[in-house]
């Protein structure tokens, strides 16, 4: 057993290295080379990593690809995409080909408020509580000024602050909840500045307030935090088309095919164990383009899962419906996205991620990554209506299994040749590979 290192933070790089090294890698002569052979040689650049986080020791590495054909409101658009799963990429391209030549994605943002609390108790007469919130209300707002003034001149800033009673759910609990406005940026930093400074202000003003007995003016703050619940910032992206237009290649009717798909999607509405999975499908598309964009994709994957149970039920994100022989197919969801501040300024391929879409706004980049996740979703419903879903995927597979038995390029060459047209099962490649390595 290792024993607890005091001062790690304060360790060089080096240090840092040796340490883990010694600790865990006595056995292993190659964990010191695997480590460094992630260090960029580019001094600036490996600082700017180093200086993302404590402690960093290595850089760990996702491919960065690019799903290209995206017409979305009649623009073209390559979706640059950070994920190591091999078929998501794929997939994505697949479906933007396939609707570029049926009239593309539609994509429009419904809302786009952010919500953040102050979460406080206050043991005494609620009535007063109220009284004191209507007096102190635009001094929690006046007193915010130096944090809100950039953000309130370019359009945004705080839109409302309420005072919550929540004494029926726990003894005492009140919040204060507020919404915002962020515009391009995320806003997480600006949104828990302003609360924190809310929560100071009102616990000040508590202690000189007339009305209050001299308990009731010991306000507790608990926490003052964002919400990455967002179910007021929405994004809707959808797709349709005839009937007798869809599916040309998956060897079913186009009516056939839209019937299984419709109640694919049904089956993820009402069945939880299905929708997680549908949902999680749309998530590799969603997480992909989050992550290239720089943006964070666990604020996002909460908010999204919380919404998807926000009717008491676990469900489907998306939605999809024949009427009078139209296919229509969409995707309503909250994302709290960014476009400045954040890792938009620092990371060169986030800047280069963010460059390819033309240097979105958070609305448009918002439009984009739904549009990725229905994407995603069409893929994943397509293949498991029609082929199944392990044609596709192990097709792309291949490689990998390829590169964890360590083939030569020849090799994988000639065994990806051999697979061409033929389900690719995991025994059957190491089979091939062995009958070519005994040749
Ligand atoms: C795999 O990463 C995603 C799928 O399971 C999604 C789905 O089942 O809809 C294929």
């Amino acid at each position: 057993m290792i024993k607890p290192v005091k001062g790690f933070s304060k360790l060089t790089k080096q240090e840092k290295v040796s340490w883990i090294v010694s600790s865990f890698f006595k056995n292993n002569p190659d964990a010191e080379s695997i480590i460094k052979k992630y260090w960029n040689d580019d001094n600036v650049l490996q600082q700017l990593h180093d200086e993302f986080i404590e402690n960093t020791i290595t850089n760990y590495y996702l491919p960065f690809g690019v799903a290209p054909n995206f017409l979305i409101n009649g623009k073209l658009f390559a979706i640059p995409m950070a994920i190591e799963e091999s078929s998501v990429v794929a997939a994505a391209s697949k479906a933007a080909k396939f609707w570029l030549d049926r009239g593309g994605f539609k994509a429009k943002v419904i809302s786009t408020t952010k919500i953040g609390q102050v979460h406080f108790m206050f043991t005494g007469d609620k009535s007063i509580l109220n009284d004191f919130f209507s007096v102190v209300k635009s001094k929690l707002i006046s007193e915010a000024k130096s944090i809100t003034k950039n953000m309130e001149k370019r359009g945004g800033g705080i839109k409302i602050i309420e005072l919550v009673d929540k004494t029926a759910v726990l003894e005492n609990y009140y919040q204060l909840h507020c919404s915002f406005e962020t515009l391009d940026a995320m806003g997480a930093n600006f949104i828990n500045s302003c609360l924190e400074q809310f929560a100071k202000t009102f616990q000040s003003e508590a202690k000189h307030f007339n009305g209050f007995t001299e308990e009731e003016r010991n306000i507790e703050i608990v926490m003052s935090i964002l919400s990455n619940y967002v179910p007021d910032c929405i994004v809707r992206a959808e797709v349709s088309c005839p009937v007798s237009e869809l599916n040309e290649d998956a060897g079913v009717s186009p009516e056939d095919f839209s019937d299984r798909f419709v109640r694919a999607v049904q089956i993820a509405q009402v069945e939880p164990y299905r929708a997680v999975t549908h949902n999680k499908g749309i998530m590799n598309g969603i997480d992909a383009v989050v992550l290239a964009t720089g943006n964070d994709f666990r604020a996002v994957e909460a908010g999204v899962h919380a919404y998807a149970a926000r009717n008491g039920s676990y469900s489907s994100l998306t939605q999809a419906t024949v009427e009078n022989g139209i296919f229509k197919f969409w995707i309503e969801l909250p994302l709290a996205l960014g476009t400045v501040g954040g890792l938009t300024n620092l990371h060169p391929l986030v800047k280069l991620a963010l460059e390819m879409l033309e240097k979105p706004s958070a609305k448009e980049l918002m439009q984009i990554i739904a549009v990725a996740g229905l994407a995603q979703n069409f893929g994943a419903l397509r293949s498991l209506t029609t082929t199944g879903i392990q044609k596709g995927h192990m097709k792309m597979h291949l490689m990998n299994i390829l590169n964890q038995m360590g083939a030569s390029v020849n090799e994988k060459q000639q065994i990806a040749r051999y697979f061409e047209g033929k389900t690719v099962v995991h025994s059957d490649v190491v089979a091939k590979f062995k009958e070519l390595r005994a040749l």
